[in-house]
């Protein structure tokens, strides 16, 4: 079946490729309606239950966002998105990755702690029809992570069209907290992803705006599903919540400013729940809430817009540049809740985790890196082939188009580039990495590590700061605190934004662990 109707949509297709580029995107008002839609839940797919080993099949297929309008996507055993894989720790997990597309994808599974070589970078191409087969060493705290396509340069193309899950680890310190645990009844994961479609079917939009602040859309989707709502019981419900987006920084509340409590980061448990009345999450990055449905009120969760552009396209807003106009100024729904019946009444716990601290004086080394996009010369005006020097708006407008752009993005400068290494680590050290972004706030993550938030702009870190992280939103510098547990030997760990749209196009570093 699955060979059969990738055959139907392949042909004279490449994959996501066969998504078309819309001729002029739409101002919010005009996004395409459609009734409430019960929220889509993944499959859950438990190691545990199927003998430690996992199949996945990269397919393209069909998907009806909106009712009757068939979008071409990709997906895990599925047409778009992927089954939650739930991961136990201790355990080892044998993976068996098939790509059926006619293009090369790898899978990566964000936030997991192992060797470079199992960690699904674009060293680890599969190629079409090929299979991968790593087996996962779990060692690390329960935790909501992820995995997605970390094809090099097509890494946004593939995550937009389909090709992320969620990866959950649980340990026997989480479960013993009595936390919502039924999957997909009081304990929903959801991510959060913004689309552009047009007639109802699921565009790209490409071009140098697309490129400049990453792909963004007026629609929002929660695990696929437009406009979602969501049944509930009267009692405490856990909120798995995944920004899954290419570029869109989400600030997530509730229409009736209720308080919530914060419990995880990206790395796992807080030490102790953060209550809460919103909650930011910057593309790549998880967080865990609590949320109390017990006054059986009916509620959405929405977010507020994302101001997050280069300085160049918040003037173009300004100018009123038409197709500028994606960042919208009102908070936009995410989800509808409707309480039915009882649920669990669950007590918050006092405390959830117990975390070992780094500090300063355990630091044997300390790199700078700056997320940087080339502006310097752009701005400038003296430079040749500046973007708004010489040339005037022609590179934006079109003239050169956003390849022209290529090389622009890196990190200190430098674009990436797979044949060489960037930093090389040893293996068990601690390091202070400082990390600023040029012209706007970055998405900074790492691969094969847990972090923690050292220093925001020469003060001490935010509330918000707290936790295991691997990808941190980063404009002024800040300081991370990381020890480097797992060799990347064989292959390389990569270090990027996760705007997928900047990755792609070269700010991105990789480091050897040994
Ligand atoms: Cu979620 Cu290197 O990526
Ligand atoms: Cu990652
Ligand atoms: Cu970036």
């Amino acid at each position: 079946m699955i060979t059969r109707r990738f055959l139907l949509a392949g042909a004279g297709l490449a994959g996501a490729a066969a998504i078309a580029a819309p001729a002029v995107l739409r101002s919010p008002k005009h996004a395409m309606a459609t009734e409430p839609q019960p929220l889509r839940v993944p499959p859950l797919i438990d190691a545990r239950q199927q003998d430690q080993s996992i199949a996945l099949n990269v397919e393209a297929g069909q998907t009806e966002f909106f009712p009757g309008r068939a979008s071409e996507t990709l997906g895990y055993n599925g047409s778009y998105l992927g089954p939650t894989l739930r991961l136990h720790r201790g355990d080892d997990v044998a993976m068996a990755v098939t790509n059926t597309l006619n293009e090369d994808t790898t899978l990566h599974w964000h936030g997991l702690v192992v060797p470079g070589e199992i960690d699904g970078s674009p060293h680890q191409t599969i190629g079409p029809r090929k299979i991968w087969s790593p087996v996962l060493p779990i060692r690390q705290p329960a935790a909501t992570l992820w995995y997605h396509s970390h094809a090099l340069h097509r890494t946004a193309d593939q995550v937009y069209a389909g090709l992320a899950g969620f990866l959950l680890i649980a340990d026997e310190e989480e479960q013993a907290l009595g936390l919502p645990s039924d999957y997909g009844v009081d304990d929903l994961p959801i991510v959060v992803q913004d689309r552009q479609f047009e007639n109802g079917q699921l565009v790209m939009p490409d071009g140098m705006m697309a490129l400049m602040q990453g792909r963004r859309g007026d629609t929002l989707l929660a695990n696929g599903t437009v406009n979602p709502f969501a049944r509930v019981g009267a009692g405490l419900i856990r909120l798995r919540l995944l920004n899954g987006a290419n570029a869109r920084i989400f600030h997530f509340s509730f229409d009736d400013d209720r308080f919530f409590h914060w419990i995880a980061s990206d790395g796992g448990l807080l030490e102790q729940p953060v209550p809460l009345r919103s909650l930011s999450l910057a593309p790549g990055q998880r967080g865990e809430i609590l949320v109390d449905f017990s006054d059986r009120r009916a509620v959405t969760l929405q977010t507020a817009p994302d101001t997050n552009a280069p300085m160049m396209m918040g003037m173009m807003q300004r100018f009123g540049n038409a197709t500028a106009n994606l960042l919208g100024t009102e908070k936009q729904p995410v989800i509808h809740f409707q309480v039915e019946g009882g649920g669990r009444n669950a007590a918050v716990p006092d405390r959830l985790a117990s975390m070992e601290h780094l500090s300063r004086q355990d630091a044997v080394r300390e790199r700078r890196m700056s997320l940087t996009m080339g502006m310097g010369g752009m701005m400038g005006g003296g430079g040749s082939g500046g973007m708004m020097g010489g040339g005037g708006p022609r590179g934006m407008m079109g003239g050169g188009g956003p390849r022209s752009m290529m090389g622009a993005f890196g990190i200190n400068n430098r674009p990436f580039d797979i044949e060489r290494i960037n930093e090389q680590v040893r293996l068990g050290d601690v390091e202070i990495w400082e990390v600023a972004g040029e012209m706007m706030a970055h998405p900074f993550h790492m691969h094969g590590v847990q972090f923690e938030v050292l220093s925001r702009n020469g003060r001490a870190p935010e509330a918000a700061d707290q936790g295991l992280r691997d990808t941190i939103l980063v404009r002024e510098p800040i300081e991370l605190i990381v020890r480097f547990t797992q060799p990347g030997t064989q292959a390389p760990f990569m270090y990027h934004c996760h705007i997928l749209e900047h990755e792609d196009n070269g700010m991105m570093g990789q480091f050897r662990v040994q």
